[in-house]
């Protein structure tokens, strides 16, 4: 076959955005707009209903399809309730992006020193999120005939220096261990590793004169900040059929911050 543009078409395609009602900007956000541009019709779906809400009007104004949900990933039966609004809404899910996370609301603690609670918080939000997620889309897009599963996952997982780290590293793994477990269903499952991402919750966390970005500054081959809307190339190339050979990856999108050992 020929390769085509029209490859990175997401037309008559559902797409699943989690964490995509951030207040303000938020990559979540730029993700859901990216896809609706696409031609996908978007479920926006956040634990922040006004924000989820004013996503998907920004869809609708702009002549795209979405509908808003409110949902909390950790909890397995809200996530079920995520899932069958998608399947009234639109029918079912092609595509689902794993974005929800906390991250700028995490204070940096040390391992040794965290509370269980909090430990367990972090990865209840930040990988068994995920995995409620696969788990009550994935029935949809075997009747569908396959899918595609993006993993938010960062720069801070290469190496892993936090508990949110570890948390982010936690979902490279459940990428590569679905990759080959949903391959031959026709489902691919990848990750993207967004560098230091001005978000307003980026921002918040890491402001011009923090440590961190002039560790940065001293490290990354090119700008050391991205855009959101700088992340939406990898997205679409991993949720379209341009992408479907790849499988079980984890794209890098941070100005060379991460580089191969
Ligand atoms: N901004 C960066 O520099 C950066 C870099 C690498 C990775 N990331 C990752 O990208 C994703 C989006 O980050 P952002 O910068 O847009 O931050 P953000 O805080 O704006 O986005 C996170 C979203 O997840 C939602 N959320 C949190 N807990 C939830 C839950 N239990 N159920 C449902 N939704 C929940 C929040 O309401 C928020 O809208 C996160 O996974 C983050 O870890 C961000």
């Amino acid at each position: 076959m020929t390769f085509s543009l029209d490859q990175f078409r997401l037309d008559n395609k559902v797409a699943l955005v989690t964490g995509a009602g951030g207040r303000g900007n938020s990559i979540g956000r730029a993700y859901a707009l990216g896809l609706a541009a696409a031609g996908a019709s978007v479920v926006v779906a956040d634990l922040n209903q006004p924000g989820a809400a004013a996503v998907a009007d920004e869809i609708r104004a702009a002549g795209g399809n979405a509908v808003s949900v409110v949902v909390d990933i950790a909890d397995p039966a809200s996530v079920r309730a995520m899932a069958a609004t998608a399947a009234t809404a639109f029918g079912g899910v092609d595509i689902l992006v794993n974005n929800a996370g906390l991250m700028a609301e995490l204070k940096s603690e040390q391992a040794v020193d965290v509370s269980l609670e909090e430990w367990n918080r972090i990865m209840n939000v930040n990988v068994t999120g995920a995995l409620n997620c696969v788990q009550a889309v994935v029935p949809m897009m075997r009747q569908r005939g396959g899918g595609k599963i993006i993993n938010q996952t960062s720069g801070g997982a290469f190496p892993a220096i936090s508990i949110y780290g570890i948390s982010k590293l936690a979902l490279v793994g459940l990428t590569t261990t679905l990759a080959r477990q949903l391959g031959r269903e026709n489902i691919n499952v990848n990750a993207i590793a967004p560098g230091n991402t001005t978000s307003d919750a980026g921002k918040q966390l890491t402001p011009d004169d923090s440590p961190f970005i002039q560790f940065l500054q001293a490290n990354v081959a090119m700008r050391v900040r991205g855009a959101p809307d700088e992340l939406v190339g990898a997205l679409l190339l991993l949720c379209s059929t341009a992408g479907d050979w790849i499988t079980g990856q984890v794209i890098h999108v941070d100005g060379g911050w991460v580089l191969r050992p």
